[in-house]
């Protein structure tokens, strides 16, 4: 197994083929279709941790970000962690663990950050394996449609050079990030667009040009593809 450590600028061209197998493999379209996650627009992430095998293939993802957010009003530097996927014939190996660890050492040394943030679905049993532990807070973010307070999913905390909070009010100035990546395989572009409507990852998007706002390109797991537009994160 080998790990490391990419700013998604530096993924290649081959790196980005083996996400997207990989991100077909985790999410076939009846995964995709039935996801809950679908009627949210999700922020990408910035840095991709890569496991690989011993034959060099991508078998597992973990996505690392930072936002500048607000708790109880007071700006933080904080960490988030999404697209966590392993493909299916490499689970139970510590794939996702290592990859785990290894954003736990990007946001200490590299980042920075006093603690990481994520939102899960169902899989907060093995998130607190990891020593995150759930957070009893409110948490706000940003959709197209404007601030909403965000209760879909199970926020996380994870203690990195300080004691991540246990409570409080979180504002994350920005779209959240999901632990996975249910809307299929992310690309950031640097675009300028607004939403009009924000479709689901099959459906058609309808947007107009503005200069503060970018878009996502996900590519769904039958490799179709569609724009979700939302406002850069602050
Ligand atoms: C969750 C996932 C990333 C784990 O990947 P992995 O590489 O197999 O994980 P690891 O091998 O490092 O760890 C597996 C351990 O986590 C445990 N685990 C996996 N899924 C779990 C769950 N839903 N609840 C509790 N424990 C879980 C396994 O039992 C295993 O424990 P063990 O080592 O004691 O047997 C993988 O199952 C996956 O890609 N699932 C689909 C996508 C997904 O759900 N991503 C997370 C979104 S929140």
């Amino acid at each position: 197994m080998r790990i490391e450590c990419k700013a998604t600028d530096d993924l290649t061209n081959d790196d980005h083929a083996a996400l997207r197998v990989l991100s077909a493999a985790v999410y076939p379209p009846r995964v995709t279709a039935a996801s809950p996650g679908l009627q949210f627009a999700w922020a990408p992430q910035q840095s991709h941790i890569l496991v690989r095998d011993d034959a060099g293939q991508i078998v597992s993802h973990v996505g690392v970000l930072t936002r500048t957010v607000l708790l109880d009003g007071v700006p933080v530097r904080i960490g988030g962690v999404g697209g966590v996927k392993t493909h299916p014939d490499a689970r139970g190996w510590g794939c996702a663990s290592a990859a785990m660890a290894r954003a736990a050492a990007f946001f200490a040394d590299e980042a920075r950050v006093p603690f990481a943030f994520l939102v899960t679905l169902d899989r907060r049993l093995f998130y607190e394996r990891l020593n995150w532990r759930l957070f009893g807070g409110v948490v706000n973010v940003e959709q197209p449609g404007g601030t909403i307070h965000f209760t879909a999913n199970e926020p996380m905390v994870y203690s990195v050079r300080r004691t991540a909070p246990a409570a409080g009010a979180l504002d994350l100035q920005g779209l959240p990030w999901l632990s996975a990546n249910e809307v299929g395989y992310a690309v950031y572009r640097h675009e300028s667009c607004v939403p009009v409507h924000v479709g689901s990852s099959h459906s058609a998007v309808h947007y107009r040009r503005r200069n503060t706002w970018h878009g996502a390109l996900h590519r769904g797991a039958d490799n179709n593809t569609s724009h979700s537009w939302f406002r850069a994160a602050r």
